[in-house]
């Protein structure tokens, strides 16, 4: 099993190009089973979530176009073709490998009047049910079923418009609606939808394929929907949350980057919340450069759906903190088990203690490296960025969890002079 083996105390200095959002693209892909015309998405990320994703869309019958790139490229081109759907329903060892395969249905839903799509469970930071997707779809005349582990949704007649208030915010079944409800008979409203940059990005890729939205990037978004969909060429948008996780890199590492695609306002309020931590940020013709001012400071924050700070960047932000002067508070508010990056950065010195949902980082002077375990995303993250400033040498095992969202980290920050290398693992 690979590792990341990373010797802290080197400052970062140079370009580092941000890829497509996995989190836009992890809804576009599916939204091309809308239509029978191809869909093309460009900036697509090279990771293993989307690599996961593309085999369930063929499952389903749609083919998979990667056009021709070269290996030192970044991102690439990919042509989804959903002509003929050969099967609705979506296995269990599919799902349970990636959760976002239940965003396959709406789309088939809609498209075909029926989907069987394996639940997905629970993972490492939380139970994640998917109770609002599935209101929300019989909201729009759905009749689904839980059944041996599988969700059977039909809709023999189609589905027709319907009002959908969500009792609290979702990204996933915002987009699971969305999607079906571009091709349901009639108005749909969804009040209360999440707001996620990825979710205007899915929003904007949708009415380039001929769909009604009005609202977009508003909790109230009004479909009208349509007979059919066509196809479309689209561009994945930059990662915010890899962006504002090599941010935290820069700032902990010392230096100053810039980070190719990216800008502040891609930061949302992760911008302002590493500018109060000491981290000066800087729009140029390159990108967005990055470095920390002088010493780091305590910082106090709370998860919240967009436009608050987002949840993906938590664990990042407290490796940052790990070294900053003072104590921090940050707060979990979306996931019940964010905090398993904890142990594992206290393992190299960090000073933190968790209370509930809350956790208070104290600034250390030192961190020394230590081989750390990662144990989902963004947790493998903070891992990373505690080791480019730890003494000595980290390794990060169970790399996989990194290659889900983050394309081709250590070569990003090799070329900025860090010094990191994948080996293969004991
Ligand atoms: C998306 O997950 C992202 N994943 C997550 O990113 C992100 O952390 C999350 O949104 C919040 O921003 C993708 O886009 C592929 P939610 P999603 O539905 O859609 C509860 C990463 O690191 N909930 O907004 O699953 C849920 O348990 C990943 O890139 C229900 O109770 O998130 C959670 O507490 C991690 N019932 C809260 O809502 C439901 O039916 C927010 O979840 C659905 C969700």
């Amino acid at each position: 099993m690979d590792q990341i083996r990373i010797v802290g105390g080197r400052t970062l200095k140079g370009r580092l190009p941000i890829s497509g959002a996995k989190n836009a693209a992890l809804t576009l892909l599916p939204a091309a089973l809308l239509t029978d015309e191809p869909l093309t998405l460009r900036n697509l990320p090279r990771l293993a979530d989307v690599d996961t994703f593309g085999h369930l869309l063929n499952q389903l019958g749609a083919s998979t176009q990667v056009q021709g790139s070269r290996p030192e490229d970044f991102g690439r081109v990919m042509t989804v073709s959903a002509g003929r759907i050969t099967s609705t329903t979506a296995p269990y060892d599919i799902v349970r490998k990636m959760r976002a395969s239940i965003l396959v249905l709406g789309p088939m839903l809609a498209r075909e009047g029926v989907a069987t799509v394996s639940q997905p469970g629970g993972c490492a930071i939380g139970n994640r049910p998917i109770d609002l997707h599935l209101k929300g779809l019989e909201a729009l005349g759905a009749e689904i079923e839980l059944t041996s582990g599988y969700v059977r949704a039909k809709a023999p007649k189609g589905l027709v418009g319907g009002h959908v208030n969500f009792p609290m915010v979702s990204v996933g079944a915002t987009e699971n609606v969305l999607m079906a409800a571009c091709l349901a008979r009639g108005e749909t409203v969804i009040d209360n939808a999440a707001r996620e940059p990825e979710i205007v990005d899915l929003a904007t890729c949708l009415v380039a394929m001929g769909a009604d939205i009005s609202g977009i990037g508003t909790e109230r978004l009004v479909i009208q929907g349509k007979d059919r969909l066509h196809g479309a060429t689209y561009a994945v948008m930059a990662d915010r949350i890899e962006a504002g996780s090599y941010a935290c890199a820069a700032a902990i590492a010392g230096g100053e980057i810039v980070l190719g695609g990216a800008n502040k306002a891609l930061l949302g309020a992760s911008l302002g919340i590493l500018e109060e931590a000491g981290v000066a940020f800087a729009d140029t013709p390159q990108g967005l450069s990055v470095q920390r001012k002088n010493g780091l400071h305590a910082v106090t924050a709370s998860t919240a759906p967009w436009p608050g700070f987002p949840t993906d960047m938590q664990a990042q932000l407290m490796a940052l903190m790990t070294k900053a002067e003072g104590a921090s508070l940050l707060t979990e508010t979306i996931f019940e088990n964010r905090y398993m990056h904890v142990p594992e950065l206290a393992r190299m010195g960090a000073d933190i203690s968790v209370r509930g949902r809350s956790a208070v980082v104290r600034g250390v002077a030192a961190l020394t490296g230590a081989p750390v375990m990662a144990t989902d995303l963004r947790a493998s993250m903070s891992l990373v960025i505690a080791g480019l400033a730890a003494e000595g040498e980290t390794r990060v095992n169970r790399v996989y969890h990194l290659d889900r969202g983050y394309e081709r980290l250590e070569e990003k920050l090799q070329a900025v002079g860090a010094d990191i290398e994948r080996v293969s693992g004991d």
